[in-house]
């Protein structure tokens, strides 16, 4: 783990963008606009301001992945070209949870290879498949590179092959490889077929598209796809991403084309920012894989009008993804394919760029033109881009938009903006009435959570608290407490202090000052999670002089509650003295001495409210059990006495702090 570093890996699969120590990009967890994903090299964390979602590299690879624990840390080790050595077998939950997916990722990949070999090495494979792919004119190293392959025209010939290997039935016939015939013959799908293998964004093989070579009638369909199963979802697959990711981050812009010949003739001609939806309309699945690397989108048309128009509306969704977005005409019966194979590249990049044009003027020229000088057929025009433009967030490109689409149709601009501000209205309206609903359901699925439980409570006294912790009620202002003492020793524990009046000595370290106020007035922590992160913690800083290094440890602990709880909660930022504190504490001046005098205020302040919360905690049980049970008379006394000891106790902390005793 010492050598994974958290941009790098959260960089694989999200644009990240330098911000000062830390990194920014869009949040891939959550319908990120902005970016809210904050990435820390210092911490060796990822979190985002807005979702919460949070964590170390192998969680990020486990969350956006969805890999399995063992499959995250070898994706870090390959990627890191560390050895992995295995001392221990699974355990068969772990293994069942992560067989099926990774048993069809590697029947895929033996599907792949064999395709590839029937495609290089047989007479068949050469004289139908490559043969096809030769007079298609794609290249070898683009077969290669894009591992195509060919699966022979016989009934069961790969089936046969996989089947031989030892590879499971259920898994080609879940995989969408093989089929079964009523009499309960095995044949192979992809029979006669070129192969186009669909890779995910880790660019591991999740399933095929089988392309028929010629139309005799026997078989209506072009492509055969894979079927959905847990490693293949039509709907958050783009294809060529694999291929794409890293221009795209480049370029900051992905073109989008229809088909895989498109992907792998535009690559020919040296554009490798594209992908394929594939032949439908964008989902929100696919969308988030655009989004989370660029915000620009480059859609291809062919010059098919009634085409064209149909998807339209497709695009107002991705609009609303805040996504900038250009379409390229391209010329009529010409799709990218078609037209990268009769052009040179230089021609196909100058088109691309010469040619593109922002989707919203696009649309209303293509409107305005068909509308003709029909008023009616006019104004249903302008309102359906009038609701396009209300997309658009940003309001200044609104603007722009308004006064483009005046000039088109020869409106004036007031007139437009009335409408547009309708549009507007009624989608906020409907926004905030979707946010409110989900905060509901989340308010009644049961909001806070990760809040461990309070511990019993001790008071060494006639009341054993510790018989009573469901008495306690001060469990929120008590974990605030303990939670505010562990993240100071996290964040400023190898600091300085100086005794009142000694400044010029040379001071003590703040963990281990609090350490020795702990012992000295036998405080334990009463939240059993913050107590081990105390213990851990003083354990780390007797031999690890760095502190971010401490705070490393934490976040990569084996125990995810720890390492959630420091992950969460550590302030990304550098520690530095806190502007609140100046505030709170009236300093006019920075020097260091003041800041120092802050600091160790702080950590008064934090040990004392501590101590506050314990003794308000205390005296809740005490009253508690007074109510509740019938004490001798003796322990009435004496448990009055506790009482009264306690309360005087807290007046004088409270004073200390500066605060009035509410009770
Ligand atoms: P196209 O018909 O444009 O195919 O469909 P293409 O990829 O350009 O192939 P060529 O150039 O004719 O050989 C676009 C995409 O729609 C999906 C495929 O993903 C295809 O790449 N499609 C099309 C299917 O899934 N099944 C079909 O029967 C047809
Ligand atoms: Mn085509």
């Amino acid at each position: 783990m010492a050598a994974v570093r958290i941009e790098e890996v959260v960089g694989d699969f999200v644009s990240l963008r330098k911000q000062g120590q830390d990194f920014v990009g869009i949040c891939p967890f959550h319908d990120d606009k902005n970016p809210s994903m904050h990435v820390s090299p210092r911490l060796g964390i990822y979190k985002c301001f807005v979702c919460d979602a949070a964590g170390n590299p192998v969680k990020f690879l486990m969350e956006h992945e969805k890999m399995s624990y063992p499959e995250a840390i070898e994706y870090l080790a390959k990627k890191y070209g560390i050895p992995l050595e295995y001392e221990r077998s699974e355990s068969d939950e772990e293994r069942q949870q992560r067989t099926l997916r990774e048993s069809l990722l590697i029947v895929n990949e033996f599907a792949q290879k064999y395709f590839v070999d029937q495609l290089r090495n047989t007479e068949e494979g050469k004289l139908m498949g490559m043969a096809y792919l030769k007079e298609r004119g794609f290249m070898d190293a683009t077969i290669d590179k894009f591992g195509l392959g060919y699966c022979p025209d016989g009934w069961d010939n790969f089936t046969k092959a996989a089947l031989e290997k030892g590879y499971k039935e259920e898994y080609l016939i879940e995989l969408g490889l093989t089929g079964k015939s009523q009499s309960g013959k095995l044949y192979d799908i992809y029979r006669g077929r070129v192969i186009f293998p669909i890779h995910n964004d880790a660019g591991k093989v999740i399933g095929f598209g089988g392309r028929i070579l010629k139309k005799d009638g026997k078989d209506p369909r072009k492509y055969v796809n894979s079927r959905e199963n847990t490693i293949y979802h039509k709907s958050d697959t783009l294809y060529g991403i694999y291929f794409a990711k890293n221009a795209i981050h480049k370029q900051q812009n992905v073109y989008l084309v229809e088909g895989y010949t498109d992907v792998i003739s535009m690559h020919e001609s040296g554009v490798e920012n594209v992908v394929a939806s594939s032949g439908t309309s964008l989902t929100q699945g696919q969308i988030r894989m655009i989004t989370k690397r660029t915000q620009n989108i480059t859609v291809l048309y062919d010059g098919d009008m009634a085409g064209i128009k149909a998807s339209m509306r497709g695009i107002d969704m991705l609009l609303e993804q805040g996504l900038k977005i250009r379409v390229c005409l391209l010329p009529d019966g010409e799709d990218p394919d078609s037209f990268a194979k009769k052009h040179r590249d230089s021609e196909l990049q100058d088109y691309l760029a010469a040619e593109s044009k922002d989707f919203l003027l696009f649309k209303a020229d293509i409107l305005s033109k068909e509308a003709g000088n029909d008023p009616i057929k006019r104004a249903s025009m302008v309102n359906e881009i009038l609701k396009s433009i209300s997309c658009v967030k940003d309001n200044i490109e609104r603007a722009f938009y308004v006064k483009e689409c005046a000039k088109l149709f020869d409106l004036s601009e007031n007139d437009l903006n009335l409408n547009l501000r309708r549009f507007v209205w009624e989608k906020t309206k409907e926004q905030g009435r979707a946010a409110l609903q989900q905060q509901q359901a989340q308010q009644n699925a049961g909001g806070f959570s990760g809040q461990p439980t309070a511990e019993t409570v001790e008071v060494p006294d006639v009341i054993d608290t510790k018989k009573h912790s469901d008495l306690a009620q001060q469990t929120d202002l008590l974990f605030e407490a303990e939670k505010d003492l562990v993240l100071l020793m996290l964040s400023y524990g190898n600091f300085l202090i100086y005794e009142a009046g000694d400044e010029e000595s040379s001071g003590v370290r703040i963990d281990q000052y609090i350490c020795n106020e702990m012992q000295k007035e036998d405080i334990r922590l009463h939240y059993k999670l913050l107590q081990e992160i105390f213990d851990k913690y003083v354990d780390w800083a007797s031999y690890i002089g760095n502190q971010d290094q401490i705070i490393r440890n934490f976040t990569l602990a084996d125990d995810p509650q720890i390492s959630e709880f420091v992950i969460r909660n550590i302030p990304v930022e550098e520690p530095k003295f806190s502007d609140r504190w100046k505030d709170k504490y009236d300093i006019h001046t920075h020097t260091t001495r003041n800041n120092l005098r802050i600091l160790q205020n702080q950590v008064q302040n934090i040990l004392l409210t501590l101590k506050l919360r314990i003794l308000e905690n205390d005296a809740t049980v005490i009253q508690k059990v007074l109510e509740s049970e019938e004490l001798a008379e003796d322990d009435m006394v004496l448990a009055l006495q506790q009482l009264n000891s306690i309360n005087q106790m807290k007046k004088e902390i409270s004073k200390r702090l500066n605060r009035v005793v509410s009770r």
